[in-house]
């Protein structure tokens, strides 16, 4: 049964444009991670801050290792690196616990979840 996990980041207006462009450019890495099957940025239109990154995976398991893996790290580089600078001035909240996972205190979101779902039910237009 897949798994759906959403980054929910909170993301100022005047940071939108900057959160888009990093992910217009992101390190691409996701794709060959095993066991993914989908990734979405969802850009909010009803006037909320919240940006999801849905993504699908085979298993939780599959999630965890590519969680933990360079791969994350490295898509994640620029978003670690930004975290620690907001925490050197005394803005963060303390370290994630994942490898090279900032805290979503850096410049571009103010603040990030992680929401777990299991698909129940999906769909598919017909071929
Ligand atoms: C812990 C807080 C997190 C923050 C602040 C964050 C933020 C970001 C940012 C800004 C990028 C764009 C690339 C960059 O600038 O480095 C990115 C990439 C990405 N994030 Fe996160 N992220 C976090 C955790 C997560 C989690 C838990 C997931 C999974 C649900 C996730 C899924 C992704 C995916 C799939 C990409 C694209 C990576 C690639 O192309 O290989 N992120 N993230």
């Amino acid at each position: 049964m897949s798994v759906v996990k959403i980054n929910v980041l909170t993301v100022p207006a005047e940071m939108r444009e900057e959160l888009e462009r990093r992910f217009s450019g992101r390190a691409g890495m996701v794709e060959s991670a095993d066991g993914f099957e989908w990734f979405e940025l969802l850009r909010p239109v009803d006037g909320t801050e919240r940006y999801l990154v849905y993504t699908r995976w085979r298993s939780e398991e599959d999630f965890q290792k590519w969680q933990q893996s360079q791969e994350f790290a490295r898509g994640h580089a620029r978003a670690a690196a930004d975290a620690q600078r907001a925490q050197g001035q005394g803005q963060g909240h303390g370290q994630g616990h994942g490898q090279g996972q900032g805290h979503g205190h850096g410049p571009a979101a103010s603040g990030s979840e992680v929401w777990t779902f299991e698909v129940a039910e999906s769909a598919a237009p017909k071929a």
